[in-house]
């Protein structure tokens, strides 16, 4: 797997009044925040994202609840990481196809992006993905 697909934790400065996470662009995580979204009421069957983007780089961060994503790579890897702590979140680079599922009914999914939207980034066709995976991998 591309190894900057990880698992981040964020400085936590709770105290007797409650939780207090904090999420930083170019500090606690490795892009300026453009755009911010958040995904609830999935049910717990539905497979959401199914895509790649070719410039986005994402943090997902379950707020509330759970939920899994299974990041794959395009050459053949595939690592299935659980959000269930709003104080971690998962760092996925550009070029990266994910899956989120099993989304509990709680499920908050907080998803930071280091771009605009622009649906002309993302690659939703599988082969397609890989297709242009393997092109990059030939030009380096
Ligand atoms: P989609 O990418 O299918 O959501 P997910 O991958 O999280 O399951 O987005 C659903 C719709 O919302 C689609 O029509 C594109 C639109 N959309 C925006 O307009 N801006 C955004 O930032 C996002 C994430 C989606």
């Amino acid at each position: 797997m591309n190894e900057n697909v990880k698992m981040l934790e964020f400085p936590q400065r709770g105290d007797d009044r409650g939780h207090l996470v904090i999420v930083e662009g170019m500090k606690d995580v490795p892009f300026e925040i453009k755009r911010i979204f958040y995904i609830y009421g999935s049910d717990a069957e539905v497979v959401r994202g199914q895509h790649a983007n070719r410039r986005s780089e994402f943090v997902l961060i379950n707020v509330a609840g759970k939920s899994k994503v299974r990041v794959r790579d395009g050459k053949g890897n595939e690592v299935v990481f659980s959000l269930n702590r709003p104080h971690t979140g998962i760092y996925l680079p550009r070029m990266i196809w994910k899956d989120m599922y099993d989304f509990s009914e709680d499920s908050v999914l907080l998803c930071l992006s280091s771009e605009h939207y622009d649906g002309n980034e993302y690659i939703r066709d599988y082969e397609e993905y890989v297709r242009e995976v393997q092109k990059e991998s030939s030009q380096i």
